[in-house]
């Protein structure tokens, strides 16, 4: 069995080993990849994470990560969520598939649609660890423009009707594809309506079900569904007011709002510390209105928050049982009663306290599925978020104290025992090994969320 400090120098070396260099149009470029074998890009929600992990060991680099992550934004304001390197083909789909490069800068192709908006939550945990007063002054300066730009962007063309809450126009966007979150909506858009050449490209080229068991992965109905809602916007030229209009799939997500909502409190912070208080009043008023509009999402019914079905004219709750629910925590939006519910339904090992938690979809319920991605297997990334965000309620409740440190030890575990996978079996179900890892092997953002988890627990 690894020692801690063992599993910190794999952790370090996953990082190191994940690290690309890569030349666009004679400029040099380094990213970081979430893992070697098929997400051979940067990922905008995975760069961030991995910056928060990267700055316990080297700062520098974890600056480097977030600034050319704002390489490939768009001259709208949109940081995408995968800004494609050259010459990879182990990805599908393929950077041309997207045809974005004219709202690009100096060639750099990336995706269309966004990810959760993650990226000023990290810039002000860099802050918070960096040493150097003035590296960390010349990195936030750099970067406010851009972060400002992105969150202008968002609010602009993902809430114009101003009610809080921004729009998702696609399952990636949510960060989990294949939740049962999505399910009546994606259901929606009929099989028979999407052309057979769309549905025989996707058979011909989809390359994650190569790498890895496809049990392990979205169905092949969710991936005719997400190419043709990529094809549907770029025939929409990217222009998100009719995007938002036409679009079968348009949501407001719990957890991408949760991190809406704490990245404008996080941008609002750094603008009062390093740059305007006029700006840093908006963000904070705009994170004060999604907290709002989060903790009325609540269903006293169903107990839980719920994503609501926009689809063209709908106000749809969306009542499933996934650690979605729990990403209020996070946003600082939830209510003493609420919390009470969400703390049971934390520690209730028929729901969310499985043997190895927190899982993603909630193990009595008929669309939990150990093995399927987002369908029940636990991610170190969502138990991060829970983590964080029971910390924020343990002067509430002294159970959100206990539980967090529960988490943090069950996750590192997990990864302790089974290696830095993309996510684990939820269960103990007598077979070995325990909590098997699955998806992806040396998955970045599980490396930096031990990196981080080792710190608070060992080293603090
Ligand atoms: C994938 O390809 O699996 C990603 O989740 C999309 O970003």
């Amino acid at each position: 069995m690894q020692t801690y400090l063992e599993l910190l120098n794999e952790a370090k070396a996953i990082l190191q080993r994940n690290t690309m260099t890569v030349t666009v149009n004679g400029k040099l470029y380094e990213r970081i990849i979430p893992s070697r074998d098929f997400y051979v890009h940067q990922w905008l929600w995975d760069s961030a994470g991995i910056a928060m992990g990267q700055v316990h060991i080297d700062e520098e680099a974890a600056f480097h990560e977030l600034l050319s992550l704002i390489a490939g934004q768009w001259n709208n304001g949109l940081i995408p969520h995968i800004i494609y390197n050259p010459g990879e083909t182990r990805y599908y789909p393929p950077a041309d598939q997207w045809q974005t490069t004219r709202f690009t800068r100096d060639g750099i192709k990336t995706s269309g649609i966004t990810d959760p908006p993650l990226l000023a939550i990290a810039a002000a945990n860099l802050c918070d660890h960096a040493s150097d007063e003035q590296k960390k002054r010349d990195f936030i300066i750099t970067l406010l423009p851009s972060m400002m730009a992105y969150h202008d962007h968002l609010k602009r063309y993902r809430d114009p009707e101003d009610c809080g809450l921004l729009t998702i126009v696609h399952p990636w966007e949510s960060g989990t594809d294949d939740s049962p979150r999505w399910d009546s909506v994606l259901n929606r858009i009929d099989l028979n309506n999407i052309p057979t050449d769309l549905k025989a490209n996707v058979d011909l080229n989809r390359k994650d079900i190569r790498y890895q068991n496809s049990e392990e992965r979205p169905t092949e109905a969710d991936y005719y569904r997400y190419i043709y809602l990529i094809e549907l916007f770029k025939d929409l030229a990217w222009d998100y007011t009719k995007i938002l209009h036409e679009t079968p799939f348009a949501v407001k997500d719990i957890l991408f709002n949760s991190i809406w909502a704490r990245a404008n409190e996080a941008l609002a912070a750094l603008l009062h510390t390093y740059g305007n208080q006029e700006e840093a009043n908006t963000y904070q008023r705009w994170a004060e209105q999604t907290q709002k509009a989060l903790t009325n999402t609540w269903s006293e019914e169903d107990q839980q928050y719920c994503d609501i079905d926009v689809t063209q004219g709908r106000h749809q709750a969306i009542v499933a049982p996934t650690n979605a629910i729990f990403m209020p925590l996070y946003a600082g939006a939830v209510t003493d009663a609420q919390l009470d519910i969400l703390l049971q339904r934390l520690s209730n090992t028929d729901e969310f306290c499985s043997a190895y938690p927190v899982p993603s979809t909630a193990i009595h319920s008929r669309y939990f599925d150990k093995e399927r991605y987002w369908r029940g297997p636990t991610w170190p990334i969502t138990n991060f978020f829970i983590i964080e965000g029971l910390k924020r309620y343990t002067a509430r409740h002294k159970n959100a104290d206990q539980l967090a440190n529960f988490f943090m030890q069950k996750t590192v575990q997990m990864i302790k025992e089974n290696g830095f996978w993309e996510y684990f079996d939820p269960l103990d179900d007598a077979t070995e090994p325990h909590a098997k890892g699955m998806g992806f092997s040396s998955f970045s953002w599980t490396a930096a969320i031990l990196i981080q988890l080792l710190n608070k627990l060992y080293y603090n």
